[in-house]
């Protein structure tokens, strides 16, 4: 396994030379926890998700459609689709030939005219997202449009294969009279295969127009037909999230203008939602993706549902009008910001309004009639400038007027400190906003030496959103990247000092979060997947850990009266369970050696019985994979021992202490 040495060797010669220093005995410390209420209250929202569409995180991954490009609406229409028999792309009298069909009226404007001119040879096959994976004992929807135009095709012939060419499973769909209509047949696949494709054959000849073809599983998330992918929303689900956040990071603002992420066109009928190229398709040159494009099957709808069924609340992020600044850094002019104002007003209705306003009509139709009772907005991602300060003062007044409970989210660029950064947040402080979003990817000693980031901030300013951060064990945006111990180590670290500074920090998340493990464009990532499986990372189960013992309330937790964020290589933070009835501490020891410590309560009253869970592993660039994930937390017992709570901390490892 492969680990930046540089961070990994600082990080061990910190240690050791701490160790050291101690002449080599294990070293014990003397921990004061005291109950007596802060007065500050651990926010539902502090720990989140992330949700963006990189790494085929929607389509190809949560949205759980196993077509690629089913619709023929990608630039290159044929993405995703061969036709193996068909010699080119001239009418071929051995076989026969689809040419694509498009009607610039519509939103789903092409569609597939297919010759069949010899049905014995004539096969159209669909690769899917880097294959397409079965379950044995699982059933599969697939349906489609056809129009039969003339000739006398009378079935379309579907079937799964695998990738030596064995037919996993087939089904004949009868076709019969004119006019547009939807087919539907069921899979039943007898074997597990991770790599298939679908082919299809026709019997007859003839022309046929097809579109929208679409082959799901049927045992999705709660069972709903065209859903989502169940194992990757129990993951979510398994971390209780106090928010969701959608649709990105950088998808939201688009390369350009014309492909921000516009959630209008993601909502109403799957098939009518204007398929658009995904910002990851070419973003990287290392890591091109040519077939990566958004189908919106998972639009807004279904995000606001999706939170619905976490517990967590919406927090839907929209376009400024100001193209990545990465990219194009396209700018809408100040006079025609309008529309996108319009646009944020329109979602909170559309969210919130009853079945008498414009928006909240299509909500109701599209079988939500009760509000999703939305309370947070972002405006913008990751924008930096005077141009950002300027457009978000538009839309905060305007949002605000017609909306004055609804949080707005305010961004500080993309990095965690320098001039726009600066820039950002003392602008935003003038202008009294509400939650300011800040964003770090950074190595693993970085979050280590930050785990008192907060301790200074203004506690009159704005709150903090920390929105984006994941430590890089290489460097940013770096494809050797791995979701290694260390990194999780060092987030749990630095997530104690988010967790002591509850008063300012309100809401945190991981980012991103899912990779296909062979569409990929950016690493890490919170949780990797494949066709059948996915597994959760160690900074999952950190992540985890922490939102599942938020608590209610913060206490302290010091030694000699200060706050552990690093001194000896010890990281704390203390909270309240009032709803549990629970004290919960986390503690992170960066040494290289098990740590003792001595916890003596103070002002609160603990039960005898100590659960204690402990994440970690023995070596710092250990991963999870597919097969197997060794770094999870395991729980042991322990006791009070005259009132106080004795525990060994292993060596490189994050402990949960949770006492009743
Ligand atoms: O998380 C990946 C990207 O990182 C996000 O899209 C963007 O906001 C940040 O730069």
């Amino acid at each position: 396994m492969k680990i930046n040495t540089k961070i990994f060797t600082a990080a061990i010669s910190l240690s050791v030379a701490l160790f050291s220093a101690q002449n080599g005995n294990v070293q014990k410390h003397f921990l004061d926890l005291d109950g007596t209420s802060t007065n500050i209250k651990i926010q539902s929202t502090m720990y989140g998700i992330f949700f963006e569409d990189i790494n085929f995180a929607a389509d190809g991954g949560l949205y759980a459609e196993l077509i690629k490009n089913r619709s023929f609406e990608f630039d290159e229409p044929l993405t995703g689709w061969k036709q193996p028999n068909t010699k080119t792309l001239s009418p071929n009298l051995d076989s026969g030939f689809l040419t694509i069909i498009t009607d610039r009226s519509k939103t789903n404007k092409n569609y597939a005219r297919i010759t069949v001119w010899n049905d014995k040879n004539y096969v159209l096959e669909n690769e899917g997202f880097r294959g397409i994976g079965l379950h044995q004992g699982e059933k599969y929807d697939l349906s489609f449009n056809l129009e039969n135009v003339s000739g006398n095709i009378s079935a379309i012939n579907t079937s799964l294969i695998d990738e030596n060419g064995t037919v996993i499973s087939s089904v004949s769909t009868i076709i019969k009279g004119g006019g547009w209509q939807k087919y539907n047949a069921v899979f039943a696949p007898a074997k597990t295969v991770e790599k298939t494709k679908l082919q299809i054959t026709f019997t007859g000849k003839g022309i046929v127009n097809m579109d929208m073809i679409s082959l799901f599983p049927q045992d999705t998330w709660k069972g709903r037909k065209g859903g989502l992918r169940k194992d990757l929303v129990q993951k979510l689900y398994d971390l209780q999230p106090g928010f969701l956040r959608f649709p990105g990071g950088c998808i939201v603002e688009g390369r350009t203008l014309a492909e921000r992420y516009q959630w209008k066109k993601t909502v109403g009928k799957t098939e009518d939602r204007e398929n658009l190229i995904n910002k990851w398709n070419n973003g990287f040159s290392h890591r091109l993706t040519p077939d990566y494009w958004q189908s919106f099957g998972l639009g807004f709808f279904e995000y606001f549902q999706l939170a619905e069924d976490l517990g967590a609340e919406p927090l839907p992020i929209l376009s400024c009008g100001m193209a990545c600044q990465f990219n194009t850094a396209e700018l809408v002019k100040m006079e025609d910001l309008d529309p996108y104002v319009q646009d944020a007003l329109d979602l909170i209705e559309f969210a919130n309004g009853d079945a008498h306003t414009k928006w909240g009509k299509i909500r109701v139709e599209m079988g939500h009639p009760k509000p999703f009772n939305m309370k947070f907005i972002g405006v913008g991602n990751e924008q930096w400038g005077a141009d950002y300060i300027e457009r978000y003062k538009v839309f905060e007044k305007a949002i605000h007027a017609k909306y004055p409970d609804i949080k707005i989210i305010s961004g500080s660029g993309p990095s965690p400190d320098g001039e726009f950064f600066d820039y950002g947040w003392k602008e935003l402080k003038k202008l009294k906003a509400q939650i300011v979003d800040e964003h770090y990817y950074n190595s693993p000693e970085w979050f280590l030496k930050n785990a008192g980031r907060y301790d200074n901030y203004d506690r009159s300013g704005p709150k903090v959103f920390a929105g984006e951060y994941a430590a890089q064990s290489v460097g940013v945006v770096k494809p050797d990247n791995k979701n290694n111990w260390l990194t999780a180590l060092s987030e749990a670290a630095f997530m104690t000092g988010l967790e002591r500074n509850a008063d300012v920090v309100t809401m945190t998340s991981y980012a991103p979060l899912f990779a296909h493990a062979d569409g990929w464009q950016w690493t890490p990532d919170l949780i990797w997947f494949n066709n059948l499986k996915s597994y959760a990372t160690p900074n999952y189960y950190v992540q985890k850990l922490f939102s599942n013992n938020k608590g209610t309330d913060l206490i302290k937790i010091s030694e000699n009266g200060k706050p552990l964020k690093g001194e000896n290589n010890l990281y704390a933070s203390a909270v309240r369970d009032n709803k549990k009835g629970e004290t919960i501490i986390k503690i992170v020891n960066t040494n290289p050696l098990e740590t003792l410590v001595e916890i003596n309560p103070k002002n609160i009253k603990l039960n005898n019985d100590v659960t204690k869970i402990i994440l970690t592993s023995p070596g710092l660039s250990d991963e999870n994979n597919f097969q197997t994930e060794t770094i999870k937390p395991i729980e042991e017992t322990h006791s009070l021992k005259n009132g106080k709570i004795s525990v060994g901390i292993p060596a490189n490892s994050l402990i949960v202490l949770k006492i009743k």
